[in-house]
């Protein structure tokens, strides 16, 4: 019996002690509501703080910060103000300027590539305070992505792939006849916001029969992925003809 009391009574304090803590610390948030990737001049993306507020708590302030800079700040029943990144591309909806007692809605009219990175949310009252936060990557598509060849030496040559305009910085990869190639592998770390773009290079052996290459490009930590084929012609059965230098392409991409 003495055994069955033991067992029970611990969950039992847990219980009260819980129920005392959440009814004192009514004030807390629920979470943060927002797409975890956006592609570049999409929109309207909506970031949501969802929280509860305790019925005696008074003083509430709701603040966002965007990569630690202050970006945000509602004092209701004044209106919400804004400052950098969100400036000119925030709105907020009618609906949540009437009931600022559970959410706080920023509306980003348009996503610039500035607004990647990490948002915080916070929630003061004169008691009590509580934040959250989550990461929105803002990516652009490539603007140009290019795989070649060329003779290296009598016995190699050289494939490239190169990519431009795309963001955050991609990964990238070569295949040969669907196998990876990376031994012996330059990969081109000339990488800026304002002129993005990478390349890799494989030297390889030069093949006999024509050959499928692939590049495949990925942008890490998002979904966005292309690949570019090329059917390479080896030199040797290129110049027998003017017109088999044939080039085939075959793109396609997944968000
Ligand atoms: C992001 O999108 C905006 C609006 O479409 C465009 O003006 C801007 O050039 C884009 N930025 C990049 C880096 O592509
Ligand atoms: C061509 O370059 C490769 C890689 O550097 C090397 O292994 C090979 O011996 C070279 N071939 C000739 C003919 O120089
Ligand atoms: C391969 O070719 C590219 C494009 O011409 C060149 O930039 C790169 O330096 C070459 N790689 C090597 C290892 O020679
Ligand atoms: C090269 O590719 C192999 C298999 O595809 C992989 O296991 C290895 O980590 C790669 N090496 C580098 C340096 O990327
Ligand atoms: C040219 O390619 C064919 C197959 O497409 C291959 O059988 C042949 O050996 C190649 N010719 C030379 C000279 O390597
Ligand atoms: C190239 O020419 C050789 C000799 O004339 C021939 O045997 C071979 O089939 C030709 N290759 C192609 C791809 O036409």
């Amino acid at each position: 019996m003495l055994s069955i009391v033991h067992t029970v009574s611990p969950s039992i304090i847990t219980l009260l002690i819980f129920a005392c803590y959440s009814e004192v610390h009514g004030t807390s948030i629920k979470s943060l509501d927002m797409p975890h990737i956006v592609r570049n001049g999409t929109g309207p993306v909506d970031l949501i703080c969802i929280y509860e507020i305790d019925k005696d708590d008074n003083g509430l302030v709701i603040k966002w910060f965007h990569e630690a800079y202050q970006i945000y700040q509602w004092i209701p029943p004044m209106l919400p103000q804004d400052i950098g990144i969100i400036k000119d591309f925030a709105e907020y909806p009618a609906e949540n300027l009437k009931n600022p007692y559970s959410h706080s809605i920023i509306r980003l009219k348009t996503i610039t590539i500035d607004m990647t990175g990490e948002y915080m949310c916070t929630i003061s009252t004169f008691q009590y305070e509580a934040s959250a936060s989550a990461k929105m990557i803002v990516y652009v598509p490539e603007s140009d992505m290019t795989v070649r060849t060329y003779p290296f030496n009598k016995t190699h040559v050289n494939l490239t792939c190169a990519v431009t305009g795309a963001q955050p910085r991609p990964s990238l990869r070569l295949y040969v006849e669907g196998i990876e190639r990376n031994e012996s592998s330059e990969s081109s770390i000339d990488w800026h916001k304002d002129d993005p773009r990478v390349s890799l290079d494989v030297i390889i052996e030069d093949m006999l029969d024509p050959t499928v290459i692939e590049c495949e490009m990925l942008i890490p930590d998002t979904e966005y992925k292309r690949r570019e084929r090329i059917v390479y012609y080896p030199s040797s059965n290129r110049s027998n003809a003017t017109d088999n230098i044939a080039f085939e392409t075959n793109n396609f991409f997944v968000i």
